[in-house]
């Protein structure tokens, strides 16, 4: 893949060819979110045998939003296994918004796991009674996949709470169908705190890095993901990770991300390295426009597409070599 000094170069390079970018709108729908600074913009790459490199804003704080979703995914699938979780959500990509109200009309699950509906059904899989112990559940695997304390952003999560009333329609929508039980409110509390995690770029690209290393965080050594499931959340992080543009986002970039509104997006190479970039100003997709530029072009410059004949970094080749 290059020398450490080349990725440190290509790392520095996209950050400066895309620093002035204005294209974008920070999310506001969540009132605590519009006051993200909307120049702020950081780049974190990490090995699998943890070497880091950044650029720009990589310390600076931004909530996970839906980027939590495909960790709360694997630790459902931990807990209550393949089959038990897939009763409660489906793997399908719904070509759709992330907050559609909309579950699959002959079995009622939800699409996927990575839209809200599909989210929430997870978050009532991992919630606990009582509610702190679930959520506390949460933060601890995100700390260990990130190799650091982490706290919820409390004013976030106040005005998530404040105004997720279409969350909360979604919610009692599922209850309807008996795909959520009536602890419908825990469920919600464990979803929203979940989103209101504060992270940096290099905490994602760490927990990137963790998943890309078969769930065994590349600095601490710390074995924090059953690895027998991180094929699934790649899988359902490829196919519908982007939402209405996973298909585009496949097609491009070629690795399973996880973009958020906060203005996240994480991408896993897998065997290979984790990418985090925060830049908060979306497109009309609610993803970030700066993350999905500089994901591209990484992709492209390293051959990182999983279907990419020159992709060097095949751990089926290196291993075959
Ligand atoms: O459910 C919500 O509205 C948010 N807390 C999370 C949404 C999100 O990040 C969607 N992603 N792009």
């Amino acid at each position: 893949m290059g020398t450490v000094t080349q990725i440190q170069e290509i790392v520095d390079n996209l950050y400066e060819k895309y620093k002035d970018i204005q294209d974008g709108e920070v999310a506001t729908y969540i009132p605590e979110l519009a006051k993200a600074d909307p120049n702020d913009f950081g780049i974190c790459l990490a090995t699998v045998d943890g070497q880091i490199f950044t650029a720009g804003d990589w310390d600076k704080e931004f909530t996970i939003q839906s980027m939590c979703k495909p960790f709360a995914f694997q630790m459902a699938l931990e807990r209550h296994g393949r089959d038990a979780t897939l009763e409660r959500v489906g793997v399908e990509p719904s070509g759709d918004a992330f907050n559609s109200i909309e579950l699959h009309p002959k079995t009622a699950r939800p699409y996927n796991p990575m839209i809200n509906a599909g989210a929430i059904a997870i978050a009532s899989l991992i919630k606990q009674n009582p509610v702190d112990a679930g959520i506390q559940a949460f933060v601890e695997r995100m700390e260990q996949a990130a190799g650091r304390k982490l706290r919820i952003d409390e004013d976030v999560l106040a005005s998530e709470s404040a105004t997720g009333h279409r969350n909360r329609a979604i919610a009692y929508f599922m209850l309807n169908f008996d795909i959520i039980d009536p602890e419908v409110h825990v469920a919600l509390q464990q979803y929203f705190s979940q989103c209101s995690l504060l992270v940096n770029c290099r905490d994602m690209a760490l927990m990137a890095a963790t998943l890309a290393n078969m769930g065994t965080q590349p600095v601490t050594g710390q074995r924090v993901f059953d690895f027998q499931y991180i094929k699934y959340v790649l899988t359902v992080m490829f196919t519908c990770g982007l939402y209405d543009y996973a298909g585009g986002w496949a097609y491009e970039v070629g690795v399973p991300a996880k973009s958020g509104v906060g203005g996240g997006i994480f991408a896993v190479v897998n065997r290979q390295l984790g990418i985090g970039v925060y830049s908060p100003r979306l497109d009309a997709q609610g993803n970030s426009v700066r993350g999905i530029l500089v994901c591209k072009e990484l992709a492209s410059h390293l051959g990182l597409h999983a279907f990419e004949f020159t992709n060097v970094g095949s751990s089926f080749m290196q291993w075959l070599l």
